[in-house]
This record gives C-alpha cells, structure tokens and sequence, in this order.
C-alpha cells in the first residue's frame, strides 16, 4: 500500500468506528432524549481538545455467537482532552455498541484511562451508559468491574473522580459511580438499582418502576447517592465543566485561581438584616452564602437531600472553598444522620484535595428521638466529627446565631485546630437551648435558679 493508500484506510476506519453500533442504534439513543457516548465527549471538552486511545481493539470472546460481532473500539470512547484548558481523561459508555455492556477489552481501555490520570495527575470522568456486564463474558467480565472498583479506591483521593450517570447503571456495576466522588444524574433517562424491578417483584412481591426504584429524583432525594440532578444532558455536561472549575487536577495542587470583579473588603450590609434575632426564627443561609462569595456564585452539592445542611463550593477572592452550613430554613438546621454523612464526606473531599473549609453555623443540636439514636447517630455523627477534626486543610467557623450541644463541638468550633468567628451579640453557645433547659437536669436540682446562657 501506498502512504495515500495507508491514509485512505486509517480514515475509513476511523469513520466505521465513529459510527459505534451504526445509523439505527443511534436514531434509538436519540429517539430516547439521550446524546451517543461522542457527542457526550465533544459537548463536554473543550473543542476540538479530545485525543482518543484504543479506537480500534475490539473483544476477544467466541462465545455464544459474539465471536461473529466485532464493533472497533467495543463500546467504550476513552481518552483525555481539556476542560477550560485544563487536563481530564474521560471514558464514555457507548450504548449503541452491545448495549455499552463491559467485556474484558472495555475494562482494560477503562483501567488505562485511570491509570494515566493518576499518574498525569488529572481528574477522571465516566460517562455511564450501560447494561452493566456483558452477559456473553460471564466472569471475564466481573473481573474486569473487580480491576476498576480497585483501581477507583486507589486513586480515590489522588485525583478527582467524577461518575455522570446518562443511562442505566444496574447490578455491581454501580459500586463503581458510588466509590467515586461525584455522581450526577439525569433526570428520567437515567437509573441505578443494584437488582432490577422484576428481582423486586420476585423477592419482595413489590410493584416498582424503573424510576421509582432508581431514578434521578429518588437518589437525589432519598437514599444520597447522587449529589447533582439534572434535567437533561447538556444541563449534565455544563455541570460538570462548572465543577471542575472548583477543584484541583489532583491532591498535590491548588485549586485555579478565578479572575474576579468582586472585592475581598467588600462589606456585606444585607447581612445585618437578614438573620432574626428570635434564635428559632428560620431564615434561608443561601442567601447568606450567595452574598458573601465571590459574584454570588455557589454551586450546591446534594442540593435536594438532607436539606437541614448545605454544602457546595464558592469562593473568596478567587480561591475555592468548600462550605458547609446549618440550614435553619429545614428542621431548623438539626444535625441528623442524613446531614452528618452529607457533611463529613463533602468534608473529606475538600481536605483530601487542599480545599479551605468555611463553617457557617447555627445549629440547636442534634435530632432527638428513637428513630435517629436507633439508626445511628452516634455513628454517623461521630463521621462528621471525625472529617472536621482529621481536615489539615485551614478551618475557618463562623458562628451565626447559635451553636447548642455537642453540635457546637461537632461543627468544628473547637475540636480541631479551626479558626472561630463568634458573631457579636447575637452568638448563643450554651449547653442547651432556653426550652431544652427548662425541664433539665438542671432546673430539676437547682429549683428557683436563673440558669444564665453560657457562651465562649
Ligand atoms: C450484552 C447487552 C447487554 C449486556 C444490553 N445488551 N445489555 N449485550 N450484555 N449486559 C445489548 C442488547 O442485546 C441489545 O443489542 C442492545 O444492547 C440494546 O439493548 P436493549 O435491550 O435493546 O435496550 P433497552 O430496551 O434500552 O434496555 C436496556 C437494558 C436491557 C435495560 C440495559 O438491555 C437489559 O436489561 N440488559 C441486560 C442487563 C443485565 O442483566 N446486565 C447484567 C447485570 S449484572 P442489539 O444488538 O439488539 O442492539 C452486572 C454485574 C456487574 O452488571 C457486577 C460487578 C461486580
């Protein structure tokens, strides 16, 4: 073959495996409101930044027929580009090819994109899109899911993992996502459930949908295990270039430093009259977060699940933190078990990759009663105590209103090495509230006395 010739061909095989499981498939994915695993790629990066690896290996399986179906590239994109100019590897499930399912060659092009990230140093999105294990593989394939959760743990913590769920994510599977940092969610295109509504229907008898049992709205709202929900792909995709804007490439670096208009000094007046001085008066801390960063600009983490506690990223001159804030609009700003490990693991994160930690805090304790000393309180209260003291990464606690109980303690005031700002006068840091106290131990053996308020 000539150069010409050689060329010519390199070109009609890139062109074939551009076109994953041909015109029909990809009519059926967009049919469903869904982009393919390269449009995904090319919204997400900058343009024209994406350089592919492994286009071209295809499974090495005989059995049970697949031997005869051969797609390049076996329905997986992987690669790296750039976001904003900044370095990411990315791997992209392509539904269109064997249903996005993972055979031994998907996980090794997988684990190759992992393993050149943590030693570039850049983070790694998954773009999942799949059916999960490729039945024709059995174990083959198990193993390869065995060689990403490991890899996934390893580097957990080395470089940012992001998970963007775009389709289904079922079985083991989505032990990969969880392991990861973030995991993003679009709404009713996209589910993760460890067994399906039929394995329900036979073992529980229950009747449950797809997405009453995995959707979007369920693992944003009640089981935590998606921090972003997202009404379709695009809003998916900006979400995730917005939020690596906040993070560092990796455990060794800062966080980039954002060009801004709005000044450091700026004072914040609306403050003054946005706090009720009734301690059991709610009032909304975002609008508190959105004045003091930054041009107003918070991206939220697990905004629709355990509200009672905000978490999310902004930052002050230009340099992210993360904050985390009793939300006196929910529950009064309780901490419970859903807020305690909501605020530990955002904790962890942000040490874990030298993001500074602001704690804004108004707080009347812990939620008492059976159902949270029963399911576990001490435990999951005792992990955001843990995170917040462990954290090497500079503290800083703003006390806004009222820090009551162990609560006080918790939300890093004075367990660790944090900086405490306690907001004069209104700052309320007694051992209990003014109505918990009353039918205390206290008042009970020293009848008659005036139990004063004690603060810091
Ligand atoms: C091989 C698969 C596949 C799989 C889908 N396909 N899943 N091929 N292995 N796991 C193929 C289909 O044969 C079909 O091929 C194409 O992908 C699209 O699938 P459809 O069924 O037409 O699509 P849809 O109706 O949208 O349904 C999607 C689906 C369904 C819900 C994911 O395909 C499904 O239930 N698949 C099986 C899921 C499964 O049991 N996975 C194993 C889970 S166990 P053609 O050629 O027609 O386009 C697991 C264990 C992991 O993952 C453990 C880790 C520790």
């Amino acid at each position: 073959m000539t150069i010409e010739e050689k060329l010519l061909d390199l070109k009609l095989r890139r062109d074939k495996a551009r076109e994953g499981g041909g015109e029909k498939r990809i009519e059926k994915q967009h049919a469903k409101g869904k982009y393919t695993a390269r449009e995904r790629i090319d919204k997400l990066l900058d343009p024209g930044s994406f350089e592919e690896f492994d286009m071209f290996v295809e499974h090495e399986c005989e059995d049970f027929g697949i031997g005869e179906t051969h797609f390049p590239g076996d329905g997986v994109v992987t690669g790296y580009g750039t976001i904003d100019g900044r370095k990411i590897f990315i791997f992209s499930h392509d539904f269109t090819v064997f249903g996005g399912s993972l055979s031994k060659t998907f996980a090794r092009k997988v684990l190759k994109v992992m393993d050149m990230a943590a030693k570039v140093g850049a983070p790694v999105i998954g773009l999942n899109d799949s059916g999960g294990a490729r039945i024709q593989e059995g174990i083959e394939s198990l193993a390869g899911y065995g060689d990403i959760f490991m890899k996934n743990v390893m580097y957990s913590g080395v470089v940012p993992q992001i998970s963007a769920i775009m389709g289904p994510c079922a079985g083991g599977a989505v032990y990969s996502p969880a392991i990861t940092d973030f995991v993003l969610m679009v709404r009713d295109t996209s589910y993760m459930f460890v067994t399906g509504p039929k394995v329900v229907k036979t073992v529980t008898n229950e009747d449950v949908t797809t997405e009453e049992l995995g959707g979007a709205s369920v693992h944003n709202t009640k089981s935590g295990i998606s921090h972003f929900s997202c009404d379709n792909e695009d809003e998916l995709l900006e979400t995730i270039r917005e939020l690596i804007g906040f993070i560092p490439q990796n455990n060794m670096e800062l966080s980039p430093k954002m060009p801004t208009n709005d000044p450091i000094e700026r004072e914040c007046f609306m403050l003054n009259g946005l706090i009720p001085d009734n301690p059991n008066k709610p009032y909304d801390v975002l609008d508190l977060i959105r004045e003091i960063v930054d041009d107003g600009n918070f991206l939220e983490v697990q905004r629709l699940w355990a509200t009672n506690i905000v978490v999310g990223f902004g930052r002050f001159g230009g340099r992210s933190v993360g904050i985390i804030a009793n939300q006196p609009r929910y529950l009064a700003g309780v901490l419970d078990i859903n807020a305690s490990t909501k605020g530990a693991r955002f904790i962890r994160f942000c040490d874990a990759f030298n993001i500074p930690l602001v704690t804004l805090e108004d707080v009347p304790g812990f939620l008492p009663g059976t159902v949270q000393e029963h399911g576990g309180i001490i435990r999951h209260g005792a992990k955001l105590l843990f995170a917040y003291a462990e954290a090497t990464v500079p503290k800083i606690t703003v006390i806004l209103r009222k820090a009551y109980g162990g609560a006080y303690d918790v939300m890093s005031s004075r367990i660790s090495p944090a900086i405490s700002i306690t907001r004069s006068p209104r700052r309320k840091s007694p051992l209990w509230g003014r109505k918990a106290r009353s039918g205390s131990y206290l008042e009970k053996r020293l009848p008659g006395r005036k139990i004063p308020a004690r603060g810091r």
